[in-house]
């Protein structure tokens, strides 16, 4: 079994999940490029990928490399393989959560190339859609908050939009469930939904920090991609469920105080 993106913060969960599991990272294998002779595997789980949601906007190829033609790539390897996707993929004009059968329609180049990446996962491949992805490495939101919150009394977070943080120690768990279904697409992301303000305002709670939030407006925040306002996933398929966001968080910081 291979977990590609070993040193991402989903690929970390990954070899937590599959002891068994050979991680491999950009230095073994840049998935932009085709798989080195030799690499065989009975499971494949495709971790990695071109994560900065902005940067897209500004390479979309660079994305596409890693996104379409990573997974393109993966898939060549013959072996039955799971790839992550995301709700990007959506444009959050809804107000009830997004379940599998609804139409995606990406806002932006990183959502655009999630969505040709799951097109190109073939047909032996269960394609893992989750959302607002955090843990105790890589770059996430709850890393940064915990750096600011410790440096700040106040930081503005973005209000008006909606999702389900998912914590990456419960998606690799829920990955198991998922191989035991028929090939497909599976939303998989944890319980409950909340915006990224209320999500910073748990997180200094349950950390101590004593930092403020101001809520603002994306457009005030000015991000480069536009991102979907609404972006609950939740699966008409059967797909594992996950606990609740909040107790993702926790488990997350205790996970944190033991490193
Ligand atoms: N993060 C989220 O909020 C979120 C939400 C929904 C879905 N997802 C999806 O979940 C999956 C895992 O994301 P994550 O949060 O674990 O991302 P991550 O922490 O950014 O990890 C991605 C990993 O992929 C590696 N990588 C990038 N380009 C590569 C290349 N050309 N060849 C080989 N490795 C490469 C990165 O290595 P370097 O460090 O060397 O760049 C990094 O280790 C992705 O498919 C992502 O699209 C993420």
């Amino acid at each position: 079994m291979i977990v590609t993106g070993a040193g991402g913060q989903l690929g970390q969960a990954l070899l937590e999940a599959y002891p068994g599991a050979r991680g491999l990272t950009r230095a073994d294998w840049d998935v932009s490029f085709p798989p080195p002779p030799g690499l065989a595997a009975d499971l494949v789980l495709h971790a990695a990928a071109w994560t900065d949601v902005d940067g897209a906007e500004d390479d979309p190829q660079g994305a596409a490399a890693v996104n379409v033609g990573g997974v393109q790539h993966a898939a060549e390897l013959g072996a039955p393989l799971v790839v992550w996707s995301s709700d990007y993929v959506f444009d959050g004009q809804k107000r009830t959560p997004y379940v599998e059968s609804d139409g995606p329609s990406p806002l932006g180049a990183y959502g655009r190339t999630k969505l040709h990446g799951e097109a190109a996962a073939g047909e032996r491949a269960w394609v893992v859609r989750s959302s607002w992805l955090f843990g105790w490495t890589s770059k996430n939101f709850l890393l940064t908050m915990l750096r600011l919150g410790a440096e700040r009394d106040e930081v503005a977070v973005v209000s008006d939009q909606r999702g389900s943080p998912t914590y990456v120690g419960h998606l690799a768990e829920a990955t198991k469930a998922v191989t035991e279904l028929p090939y497909g697409i599976y939303h998989v992301a944890a319980a409950g939904d909340c915006t990224w303000a209320d999500f910073a305002e748990a997180i200094f709670e349950e950390a101590g920090l004593d930092c403020r939030v101001r809520r603002i407006a994306a457009a005030e925040y000015g991000a480069r991609a536009p991102r979907p306002a609404y972006s609950v996933l939740r699966s008409e398929r059967g797909a594992p469920e996950l606990p609740h966001w909040r107790d993702g968080l926790r488990e997350c910081l205790q996970r944190l105080a033991t490193l």
